[in-house]
């Protein structure tokens, strides 16, 4: 397979909000994953393409705002941003085309994320990492997984149909933007044999994409 998955660290936080800017242009306040990474319920994981690295040019190191903010500026002034921490140095690092992850709480994982690069989408990415995430539910004993999806999301409305995702609601004028309805989707009894048989058959079919 020319792709593998792990956990998000601390270094993937550049690309990953790179990817989260590309994927949600509109979404306000962007998603934070410095603090996704410190939250204690949120589970985030990448898939990385063997082999490749990212180049200096692929990586706009995200700023932060008031004093760290002009830290940053300065940083950039100087061409020291190495010695600043991980994420804003990425060059060199695996290179990162796609993540997603959700918060764990009582016996529901919700998603909230998945993205892949856009230059590599309908390569079986997305999939790749709903799979895992579906794996990292189970494994957590979650009964349930939940999501909100824009109505006009044929994509993802279509990957998570096809692992048995059903709608059970919608929240009109849900995003603030354009105030387009989401459409609720769930997954229930996850842990069960016939959710995992499905899960099983689905896996298999995805493996043969790479052989
Ligand atoms: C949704 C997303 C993650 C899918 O990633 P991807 O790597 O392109 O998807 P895959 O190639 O793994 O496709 C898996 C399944 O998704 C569905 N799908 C993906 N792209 C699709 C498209 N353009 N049209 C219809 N269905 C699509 C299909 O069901 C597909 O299964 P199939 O290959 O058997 O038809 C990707 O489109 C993305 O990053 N979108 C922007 C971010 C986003 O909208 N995230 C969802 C927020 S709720």
């Amino acid at each position: 397979m020319p792709y593998y998955v792990r956990r998000m660290r601390r270094e993937d936080i550049a690309q990953a909000t790179k990817i989260d800017r590309e994927a949600f242009p509109s979404m306000w306040p962007p998603a934070n994953y410095r603090h996704e990474l410190n939250n204690q319920l949120a589970h985030y994981i990448v898939v990385c393409e063997e082999g490749r690295t990212v180049e200096e040019s692929e990586v706009e190191a995200i700023p932060e705002k008031g004093f760290s903010g002009l830290a940053f500026r300065v940083k950039r002034l100087f061409n020291h941003d190495r010695s600043f921490g991980n994420e804003l140095s990425a060059s060199g690092k695996e290179y990162v085309v796609g993540f997603a992850g959700f918060w764990f709480m009582a016996d529901e994982a919700h998603l909230t994320s998945i993205a892949v690069r856009e230059e590599y989408h309908r390569q079986g990415i997305g999939e790749l990492l709903f799979i895992h995430i579906i794996d990292l539910a189970t494994e957590l004993n979650a009964g349930i997984i939940t999501l909100e999806v824009r109505a006009s999301n044929t994509a993802a409305l279509s990957l998570y149909g096809k692992y048995g995702f059903t709608h059970v609601g919608l929240r009109h004028g849900y995003y603030t933007d354009d105030r387009e309805d989401a459409v609720l989707m769930t997954a229930e009894n996850i842990t069960s044999a016939s959710f995992q048989a499905r899960l099983q058959q689905l896996k298999q079919a995805h493996s043969r994409k790479w052989e």
